[in-house]
């Protein structure tokens, strides 16, 4: 196999670190490379590279990896980063359901995320694909292309109006809760939510807004944490999903929980494609022509299950949540702080909900790992910054 295609900075650094991709902007770039390390990023033109691919970027030294989602981090390539000498891996990424963390334990191998700094870009995306499926925008602009305008109608294109109607979110997380806010702040809906935890800060933000509005003589908007996931299926107009992906959570949303739903309900997902049963979704959309979706994310990327990329009431969009120009800085910065820290020897950052100190471009980030996943399973010290 020839050599994949490397680009190199600062070639006598003493830590070799890998970048499987080349990543937005540059400070990431800056930050390993002043810590000593020399940094090879992969600039192959292959969109997923394969674990062979990995294994000859990783070769016989290699101190740290910063990865991607597509990737399948798991026994063999943490065997061999550890046989490389390597104790650190980060996905460029807040989800993590592409490595096998305890095959990371096994080798001692740290593994590192990006939390925080994509909530709300994500939860905006989350929100523009409910508004484009609730108003029908994709499909409009199609017919638009087309020249098929041929003057105002009444009946063209009516969707959904938003105000006054529940949303329900599948996963209060930080994500979820973002999302939540957004689309009762600003279309005044009311929220139900399904979540294994309270999320209490957002029920007090709900109630706080609904005494907002109340006292402006407005409709006051509501909350409710639903006990189950179906309820929210059933009550809600507009459902977005926020779990992470695991056993618990595979097709979550089968055939069954689709008949559950309004017929005009309106599916939002950004999570993880497998959460729902995509050959199901299909035939519900063809059953049910005022049901409509919005997909960031899909069962077997890159591929569409058959028929979907035909549905009118599908909004399709190539898993580009997180695709901010900030927050796709700050994920690059995160992952390679992640993967630095662990070589330096720092400790974990006690709080990765609050990553903002590593974000701050006019300081030097703190001395420590912004996100270890299995830090406990590890035993790595905890920052006490
Ligand atoms: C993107 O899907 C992520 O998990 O960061």
């Amino acid at each position: 196999m020839a050599p994949l295609q490397v680009e190199v900075y600062n070639p006598n650094g003493k830590y070799r670190v890998i970048s499987t991709k080349p990543m937005p902007g540059t400070r990431w770039i800056n930050l390993l490379i002043e810590q000593d390390c020399r940094l090879e990023i992969c600039t192959q033109k292959k969109t997923i590279l394969s674990v062979e691919d990995i294994i000859s970027l990783i070769g016989d030294k290699c101190d740290g990896v910063i990865g991607q989602l597509t990737e399948d981090w798991g026994e063999t390539l943490f065997s061999a980063l550890s046989r490389a000498g390597g104790k650190a891996f980060s996905n460029m990424a807040v989800g993590y359901n592409n490595v096998d963390v305890n095959a990371a334990n096994k080798y001692g191998v740290a593994v590192g995320n990006t939390p925080g700094v994509l909530t709300e870009t994500t939860a905006e995306l989350a929100a523009s694909l409910s508004l484009a499926a609730a108003r029908r925008i994709v499909e409009a602009d199609e017919f638009m292309r087309a020249g098929l305008y041929d003057g105002w109608l009444p009946h063209l294109f009516v969707g959904n109006l938003l105000k006054g109607q529940t949303v329900g979110v599948i996963g209060a997380g930080r994500i979820g809760s973002a999302y939540a806010r957004m689309m009762v702040e600003g279309f005044k809906m009311n929220l139900i939510y399904y979540d294994l935890y309270q999320s209490t800060r957002l029920e007090k933000f709900v109630t706080a807004y609904g005494q907002f509005l109340k006292a402006n003589g407005e409709q006051p908007v509501t909350w409710k944490r639903a006990s189950s996931m179906d309820e929210v299926l059933r009550e809600a107009d507009v459902i977005s999903l926020h779990p992470v992906l695991d056993k618990t959570t595979y097709h979550l949303v089968n055939k069954e929980r689709l008949a559950m739903m309004k017929k005009e309900a309106i599916l939002v997902n950004c999570s993880r494609g497998p959460v729902v049963d995509e050959v199901a979704l299909v035939e519900h959309l063809k059953a049910n022509p005022m049901f409509r979706v919005g997909l960031d994310v899909f069962e077997d990327e890159p591929y569409m299950k058959p028929g979907l990329g035909e549905m009118k009431n599908a909004i399709v969009v190539p898993h580009i949540a997180s695709a901010s120009k900030w927050t796709r800085e700050g994920m690059a910065t995160l992952a390679a702080l992640n993967v630095l820290g662990k070589i330096k020897g720092y400790p974990v950052w006690a709080d990765p909900n609050n990553v903002e100190p590593f974000l701050n471009e006019s300081s030097r980030p703190p001395a420590a790992s912004p996100s270890i996943v299995n830090s406990k399973a590890l035993g790595l010290p905890v920052s006490k910054l």
